[in-house]
């Protein structure tokens, strides 16, 4: 079975970060999201993958290739413009062929084993049980996703991000699609944002009489679509890290697993675990963790940081940082402690790739520095 893998969207919700780099190479735990997504096609019967790009398309093939690193084998195809999910359908039309596959939306990221999921919707697939099959998770927050309304093993109902939520089943960015799929979209109109939506597609499917099933995906899910979403999905990936010291610890303390790269040097300094650290950092007189990644090239001086992504070449000086991303070459600094056992309050900061942020003196003082 093939997969048609989207990556075209612009990421306005994670700006400042996607000004610079498409969400899909955002690092989670060090590792591109998009890594992580091959990596989870790789390891199910999926070998061919066709990719839709956008604006972005030139970084992602540049990073991707052919996909041979992963051992798949990856086509591109454009969407010039961001015309809607359903859209990409009729643009890979040809490169999937006239079979089932799989799409795939590039910013989702889930636990579950994808050859158990492939292997569901292949085998009630060729015993006609079903015709398509789509993911749902079961969300707090229905209203801003696909929501699913099911009678017995079939969805009966897909609204895309309803005010009054029917159930609380979200459509995970993740459905297999008969042939059929492709005369639904032909005949859809575009929604009030313009554009043609995949879960009117899916509601035309079942309209025209298609058995759409669903599954309850197991463990965890995440669409990586907003900071809050990167800072939990990197909590739930650091769960799964391995420990690895390659770099230098002095009178240091480590508790938890942490990662440390080559070259890095760890001074004087508290870890807890889970943190994951690049090659050639410097880090002195820190507290660092838990839920913390540490981008290559960091510099981290007298600073507490704890559910956090730093990215490469980023320095952080005095100062307490939690829930906060800081882009690649950023700096965040306030003036020197009283004492460097002056906590300060934590400060949850978002800056973009080569920003700066000084704390003022006056504030500073206030929460106990010179
Ligand atoms: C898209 C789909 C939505 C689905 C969600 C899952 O929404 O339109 O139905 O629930 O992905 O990630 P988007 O994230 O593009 O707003």
């Amino acid at each position: 079975m093939k997969a048609l893998l989207l990556c075209g969207g612009e990421g306005t919700r994670l700006r400042p970060f996607t000004h610079t780099r498409p969400k899909q190479l955002f690092p989670l735990a060090n590792k591109a999201i998009l890594f992580y997504i091959l990596e989870y096609l790789a390891s199910s019967p999926i070998r061919e993958v066709v990719m839709i790009t956008g604006t972005t398309g030139a970084q992602i093939r540049a990073a991707v290739g052919n996909g041979e690193k992963w051992g798949l084998h990856i086509t591109y195809v454009e969407q010039p413009q961001p015309l809607g999910l359903a859209h990409t359908v009729l643009l890979a039309e040809e490169a999937l062929g006239a079979e089932a596959f799989m799409m795939y939306l590039g910013d989702n990221l889930l636990e579950e084993p994808l050859s158990d999921i492939v292997q569901a919707f292949s085998r009630n697939y060729a015993a006609g049980r079903l015709d398509e099959l789509v993911l749902v998770h079961e969300v707090k927050n229905p209203s801003q996703f696909g929501v699913a309304e099911i009678r017995e093993d079939r969805v009966i109902k897909v609204i895309e991000k309803p005010e009054a939520p029917s159930s609380n089943l979200a459509l995970a960015g993740i459905y297999f699609f008969s042939p059929e799929i492709y005369n639904s979209v032909r005949k859809i109109s575009p929604s009030a944002r313009g554009e043609l939506e995949i879960t009117d597609a899916i509601q035309d499917l079942i309209n025209r009489g298609q058995t759409v099933g669903y599954r309850r995906l197991k463990g965890w899910w995440k669409d990586t679509g907003s900071p809050e979403e990167l800072l939990s999905a990197q909590k739930l990936l650091l769960r799964q890290e391995k420990k690895e010291i390659r770099g230098e610890l002095f009178r240091s303390h480590i508790t938890g697993r942490i990662q440390l790269g080559a070259n890095s040097i760890v001074e004087n300094s508290r870890l807890k675990g889970p943190v994951c650290i690049g090659a050639d950092c410097r880090i002195k007189d820190a507290v660092l963790g838990p839920f913390l990644s540490v981008g290559d090239r960091v510099e981290i001086d007298r600073a507490e940081v704890k559910k956090s992504i730093l990215l490469p070449g980023c320095r952080v000086e005095n100062l307490s940082l939690t829930d906060s991303i800081l882009g690649e070459r950023s700096r965040a600094s306030a003036p020197r402690p009283a004492s460097p056992e002056a906590p300060g309050f934590p400060h949850r900061l978002l800056l973009g790739d080569d920003s700066s942020v000084e704390l003022q003196a006056k504030r500073a003082q206030k929460a106990g520095y010179d």
